[in-house]
């Protein structure tokens, strides 16, 4: 399956919340039970450390990243009977592009294998990567899953909020309207949003040092933006 969206979509936090739930599923029965494993593209020093990691998670076995492709590629194209079902997570995949674009091709072709048993879920931020890459040569055999991650609505963003704050009355109704509807506009990144509140409420925690708590208002969500939307780089654009 491919996964793709913009930044702070909730592309990670889904995936991550969908496979607690599965590994739920499976330890009550209803499901058979998998092995799940997760690389992150942004830790990795190089592309190919792919493969070390990949192989590590799966045997323990620590190799130079040529070797554990060749181990990858043996395993799952012969048959292991009593081989589980891989679910395999590759977030930011974007990073792993090598110029031969090999290890991206790889992680496409592994589970069209016959004997892989292997689901890769592949998220990435660019909608095209299958088409740009060595999709010629596999694409037409490709069943790719896609999906795609839409920036979050103001609603969405109103939601997220809240529900974070798990009813803790910290953020006035206006000031989780104004947050929502102003990231909404500007890239619907939850992240951002989150970050904004957060600032916000050191603001306001600053403030009510020296007078009564209070909780946080819009004010202090238009400095926490106006904060944000000031760096010296933004200025210098300006
Ligand atoms: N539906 C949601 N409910 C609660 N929190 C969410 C939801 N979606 C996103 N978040 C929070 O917003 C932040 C960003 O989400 P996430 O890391 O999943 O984005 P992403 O799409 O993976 O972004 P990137 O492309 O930068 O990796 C995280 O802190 C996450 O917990
Ligand atoms: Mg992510």
């Amino acid at each position: 399956m491919y996964i793709s969206g913009v930044p702070g979509t909730g592309k990670t936090a889904t995936v991550h919340e969908v496979i607690r739930c599965l590994q739920q599923a499976a330890e009550n029965d209803d499901l058979p039970s998998f092995q799940f494993i997760e690389i992150n593209g942004m830790k990795l020093t190089d592309p190919h450390q792919a493969y070390v990691q990949i192989l590590e998670l799966l045997t323990g076995q620590k190799v130079t990243a040529s070797h554990a492709a060749v181990l990858l590629a043996k395993m799952f194209n012969t048959p292991g009977p009593k081989r589980k079902t891989t679910v395999l997570m590759v977030d930011e995949l974007d990073l792993l592009w090598t110029r031969k674009q090999n290890v991206m091709y790889n992680l496409f072709d592994w589970p069209t294998q016959k004997h892989s048993k292997l689901i890769i879920l592949a998220i990435a931020n660019t909608m095209d990567l299958p088409e740009r890459i060595m999709m010629n040569r596999v694409a037409s055999r490709l069943g790719l899953t896609r999906m795609s991650f839409q920036p979050y609505t103001y609603k969405q963003l109103q939601q997220i909020i809240s529900s974070r704050l798990n009813s803790v009355k910290a953020f006035e109704e206006d000031a989780i309207q104004l947050v929502s509807r102003k990231v909404a506009a500007l890239s619907g990144d939850a992240r951002r949003c989150l970050d904004i509140c957060r600032r916000a409420t050191e603001i306001c925690e600053f403030a009510s040092q020296k007078r009564t708590p209070e909780i946080v208002r819009m004010a202090h969500i238009t400095e926490a933006i106006d904060e944000m939307f000031s760096s010296p780089y933004i200025n210098a654009i300006r």
